[in-house]
C-alpha cells in the first residue's frame, strides 16, 4: 500500500526526535503503533479476522505482524 510508507517515514522522524545516536525508540513505537496501527493491525498484532481472503469490498483485510513488523 503506497500510503504506507509515507506514514511510516513520518513516525521514524518523530521516534528519533531526542535520541541518542540509536534511530531506534521503542517506548515510542509502542504508543504509536497503538495509535495508528492497531487499530487494523491488532492490539496484540494479529491482524484482521480472515486476513487471507478478500473481504466483501474485494480488498485484504490486514495481516498481522511479527515482532519485526514485517507480516
Ligand atoms: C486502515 C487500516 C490500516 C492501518 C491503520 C494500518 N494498516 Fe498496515 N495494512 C493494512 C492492510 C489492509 C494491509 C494489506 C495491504 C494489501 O494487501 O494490499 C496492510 C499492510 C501492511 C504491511 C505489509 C506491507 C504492505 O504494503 O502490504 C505493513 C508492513 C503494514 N501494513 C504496517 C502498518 C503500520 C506500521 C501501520 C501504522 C503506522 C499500519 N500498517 C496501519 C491496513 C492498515
Amino acid at each position: 500500500m503506497r500510503w504506507v510508507i509515507p506514514i511510516l517515514l513520518s513516525l521514524a522522524s518523530t521516534a528519533s526526535a531526542d535520541h541518542n545516536g540509536d534511530h531506534r525508540d521503542i517506548v515510542a513505537g509502542q504508543s504509536l503503533y497503538a495509535d495508528n496501527c492497531a487499530s487494523c493491525h491488532g492490539a496484540n498484532l494479529e491482524g484482521q479476522p480472515n486476513w487471507q481472503s478478500l473481504n466483501a469490498d474485494g480488498v485484504l483485510p490486514a495481516p498481522p505482524h511479527d515482532g519485526t513488523g514485517h507480516t
